[in-house]
């Protein structure tokens, strides 16, 4: 029987514009990795990162304990996390260590679960980082690829990305405030015009095609958001000048990486990715911040390993 399991998740970038809450996208930048073992009782949180290891404080913590508690495992857990995905970025850093802990758990006790169950648990981890739940992070780390989730009914709709398809992140040097993305959905609207809605709705149902249509260049040119990203833009020094930087250097479209404050370019591999991230760093320079560049592409979800 085996004690032990070790699986590893990969970063994602959420919303892709006009799919608040709905669209997900693995990368291949960075992974966490989690391993569980079985032990006498209890969960007991082991890290050399600087996290929290009180388990309704963790996003891993809080889906194993959920899913102890679901399940009547009567086991306790010892469950190490390393952290590889930069923590408050909006690179997904809670849901890959969520994500890592719902299939590591569901491995270790041969629970069988299917895939939409593995993204409800990881979702519950997003309470202990967010403050609330949403699925469009965990859903891209658990399952990999292009994910739209559906709440009602709840269903994770995965879509094979381009293979073309490249993104450059910019991660820029700055102090992350407290429960990060708390505070950047509290300066969320919370009614939107209808224009804007309808805007919003025909780019993201373009974004869909686009994925189905394996259609990097259409993908690119929906990644338009006139609701959340306006709304957060302030909170991210130099933003309109990383993203017009990008657009001039080829990129197809370029928005805010989740919650932010990371910044996301889409790009084909016909392109120049090194050309676009340096005009990124450019953009943030304008506004005397440094930032980080990575290259990536969609990931494949999380595995044991
Ligand atoms: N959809 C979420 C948001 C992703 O933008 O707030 C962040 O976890």
């Amino acid at each position: 029987m085996v004690s032990s399991v070790v699986v590893r998740a990969p970063s994602s970038t959420a919303n892709l514009g006009p799919g608040f809450d709905v669209f997900g996208l693995a990368l291949d930048a960075y992974y966490d990795e989690v391993y569980l073992e079985k032990s006498d009782h209890g969960i007991k949180i082991q890290s050399f990162d600087t996290i929290p290891l009180v388990p309704e404080k963790n996003s891993a913590g809080l889906v194993v304990k959920e899913m102890a508690k679901k399940f009547e495992i009567k086991s306790g857990v010892v469950l190490k996390i390393k952290k590889g995905v930069p923590v408050g970025f909006g690179m997904g850093s809670s849901a890959a260590s969520a994500a890592a802990a719902s299939v590591a758990f569901d491995a270790l006790f041969n629970l069988n679960l299917d895939s939409n169950t593995l993204v409800k648990f990881a979702g519950i981890g997003e309470r202990a980082s967010a403050g609330s739940v949403h699925y469009d992070n965990v859903a891209a780390s658990t399952l990999g690829g292009f994910v739209i989730v559906r709440t009602d009914p709840f269903d994770v709709i995965k879509i094979e990305p381009p293979k073309e398809l490249v993104l450059c992140v910019a991660i820029p040097k700055i102090d992350i405030p407290m429960k990060k993305t708390q505070v950047s959905r509290s300066v969320l609207p919370k009614q939107v015009k209808l224009s804007d809605s309808v805007r919003n709705l025909s780019n993201a149902a373009a974004i869909v095609a686009g994925f189905m249509k394996k259609d990097v260049e259409l993908i690119g040119s929906s990644i338009k958001d006139i609701i959340i990203e306006p709304a957060r833009q302030h909170l991210i020094p130099g933003f309109n000048q990383v993203k017009e930087n990008a657009l001039h250097a080829g990129a197809l479209g370029v928005t805010i990486s989740g919650a932010g404050p990371s910044i996301i370019a889409f790009t084909s591999r016909s392109s120049n990715p090194k050309k676009i991230c340096s005009a990124m760093e450019k953009g943030f320079m304008s506004a005397k911040t440094k930032c980080s560049t990575v290259i990536c592409r969609p990931s494949k979800g999380a595995i044991k390993v």
